[in-house]
């Protein structure tokens, strides 16, 4: 067996025997005499063919590689597109680079970028300047990975010496481990962290007296915690601009996500929701809150009070009144033997008016007297309805659900379309029409409509009892708002990386930890009661709570209704008196005043 062979052998036995399957990728044959899974790939030339051979054994679960090639750099990029497209996601690869005897592509392979992605990346090398008796000595390094960024840079072409390998005596010098980066330590490592300032999830540029970093919020405390447990630091890549942003079918995107997948951030966090459409482009931590997310709609109104004296009686009881005036004219008239003023006596007693003389004759009597019966009990009817309407106050119907939001056709909105990601491939009418309803506006303008009540604003329920509520949302606006009853959905928070990102499976078992603890909750009350506008919480979680319904005493207001009344029939009785006076003094005659 060749010398590399054993060698190889030595180090899968050692360090990969729990691997899931080991791919080789090699132009010429080796003989493993492996007893685990592998795959045997015989590279092509091209970039897009190699990518498309890679693709096939990383979709099917195989995280670890042998790469035996001429062309080490040729692997490394088309490695890279695959963890891009593939949608199998592994946060602990382990390759095995043995480049060609003679060839320095070395120096080439440690200055790409995208070895970066990879956390154990192994390099044997095959040391010519060996002095000793036995020639065949193999250096194994690796890549710098560990420690801040300056560092990193700087060391990049200098691969890191772990141990070397005598093929005479048959064993390492050192013993060392060859695949040190297990996530534990980072040594300083600078992380960057794409977000924006998003209460409650993240505050960027907080004055430095109230938190020494200068940074806070639910989810920063996440990634602080984070880089406390793993040693890393922290660099922050604020979007303010592109604020959640989005990413495009080929693979560019603007805003955090933009950031991730371009590969500018490592972490890219500010309640992220664990949306179907970027989970094909990024990696997904575990789900660190549940958000919900609803509306504050306009709070209903007092009903206009010029209403109040027809809310006593529903429609068809005034429809009822109308027919009882009509069929007691008529009853009245059969009696009289005539019309002659018949209608004007049967709304008199309806509306209890005195007659202006008793009748002679009994049959009119008797008619006129059931009727001054029925005339009493619906005016004390309608003084009943009309007293319980001027002492309970009457409102306009309330917006609770997605439904009454729909059916009003009012429209809703906040200042970024990440709001409606979660519901915009819903094939559900009600749910189609929502989003139809949803308008992107600028905070300003969100700030002057707020105020006009012609608008649903959304805001997001967290899991301890706060609300993520835009800044343009002032107190004063929010007081004429209440808290809808139904949630439009609820989501999962997430932290996005690249995929395949070595940081993934360390940070899901972080978010893990801290879902046993009950942090997350404890951390959500610390930031909100330090940092959230507390009148502006309360007004929005007693809005449902807010009585106004007390009882006071009747003022010009609830009157105004009968004062309007009043005044037409005014009018009109001089327009009628004014048209009788003129077309009389035409016909010669004097009216007597
Ligand atoms: C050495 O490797 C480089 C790139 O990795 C490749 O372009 C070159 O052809 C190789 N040279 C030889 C002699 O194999
Ligand atoms: C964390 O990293 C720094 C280098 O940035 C190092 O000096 C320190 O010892 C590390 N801490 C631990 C606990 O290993
Ligand atoms: C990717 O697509 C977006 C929008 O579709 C476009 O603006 C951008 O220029 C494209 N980028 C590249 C590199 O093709």
């Amino acid at each position: 067996m060749p010398t590399i062979n054993v060698l190889l052998y030595t180090i899968l036995k050692k360090f990969l025997f729990n691997s899931y399957c080991i791919t080789i990728v090699s132009d010429a044959p080796i003989d493993l005499h492996l007893n685990s899974l592998f795959t045997y790939i015989i590279p092509n030339r091209t970039v897009d063919e190699l990518r498309d051979q890679l693709l096939e054994v990383s979709e099917r679960g195989c995280s670890d590689y042998i790469v035996n090639m001429v062309d080490q750099v040729l692997f490394m990029t088309a490695f890279d597109k695959v963890s891009k497209i593939g949608n199998i996601r592994r946060s602990d690869r382990k390759v095995i680079l043995i480049p060609a005897p003679g060839n320095q592509s070395v120096d080439a392979v440690f200055s790409m970028k995208e070895i970066n992605n990879i956390a154990n990346l192994l390099m044997i090398i095959p040391n010519n300047a060996s002095e000793q008796e036995c020639q065949e000595i193999y250096d194994l390094v690796t890549h710098k990975f560990e420690g801040p960024d300056e560092l990193v840079y700087e060391l990049i072409k200098q691969p890191i010496l772990l141990d070397q390998w005598d093929t005479c005596k048959g064993e390492f010098k050192e013993n060392a481990n060859l695949f040190p980066h297990n996530m534990n330590n980072l040594f300083g490592k600078t992380v960057k962290v794409a977000t924006f300032t998003y209460k409650p999830y993240v505050l960027l540029n907080v004055d430095t007296a109230i938190t020494p970093t200068g940074r806070d919020g639910l989810e920063m405390r996440i990634v602080e915690e984070f880089c406390r447990w793993v040693n890393c630091s922290i660099q922050i890549l604020d979007e303010w601009q592109g604020q959640w942003g989005e990413v495009y079918e080929n693979g560019t995107g603007v805003g955090i996500m933009g950031s991730v997948v371009e590969d500018k951030a490592d972490f890219g966090m500010g309640a992220l929701y664990s949306w179907y459409e970027e989970f094909l482009h990024l990696d997904f931590s575990a789900a660190e809150i549940r958000s919900a997310v609803t509306c504050v709609a306009p709070s209903p109104r007092v009903l206009a009070s010029w209403a109040m004296p027809l809310l006593p009686f529903t429609w068809n009881m005034w429809y009822a009144v109308l027919m009882t005036l009509l069929f007691a004219s008529l009853g009245l008239s059969m009696a009289k033997g005539s019309f002659d003023g018949t209608l004007i006596t049967v709304f008199g007693v309806m509306i209890s008016q005195s007659q202006k003389s008793a009748e002679r004759n009994w049959r009119v009597r008797r008619v006129t007297g059931w009727l001054l019966a029925a005339g009493l009990i619906l005016v004390s009817a309608y003084g009943a309805g009309l007293a319980s309407t001027f002492t309970v106050t009457n409102y306009e119907p309330s917006v609770d659900t997605i439904q009454d939001l729909v059916d009003r056709k009012m429209e809703w909105g906040a200042t970024h379309d990440a709001w409606i990601f979660s519901i915009t491939m819903s094939n559900e009418p009600l749910i189609k029409q929502l989003v139809s309803q949803f308008k992107i506006h600028s905070a300003e303008e969100l700030k002057r409509k707020s105020f006009k009540r012609s608008m649903a604003f959304s805001i997001e329920k967290l899991p301890a009892g706060y609300f993520a509520i835009g800044d343009y949302l002032t107190q004063e606006a929010l007081e004429d708002y209440t808290l809808m009853l139904e949630d439009f959905y609820y989501e999962q928070c997430v932290v996005m990386m690249r995929k395949s990102s070595p940081y993934t499976e360390k940070m899901s078992a972080l978010i893990g930890r801290l879902h046993q603890s009950g942090l997350l909750l404890t951390w959500e009350t610390q930031v909100a009661l330090k940092y959230l506008n507390f009148k502006v919480q309360q007004e929005v979680k007693l809005s449902r709570l807010r009585s106004d319904v007390g009882f006071k005493p009747l003022d010009l207001h609830n009157v105004v209704g009968i004062f309007i009344l009043y005044g037409i029939g005014v009018v009109l009785s001089i327009l009628i008196f004014m048209v009788e006076n003129a077309s009389t003094k035409k016909s010669g005659l004097r009216i007597e005043e």
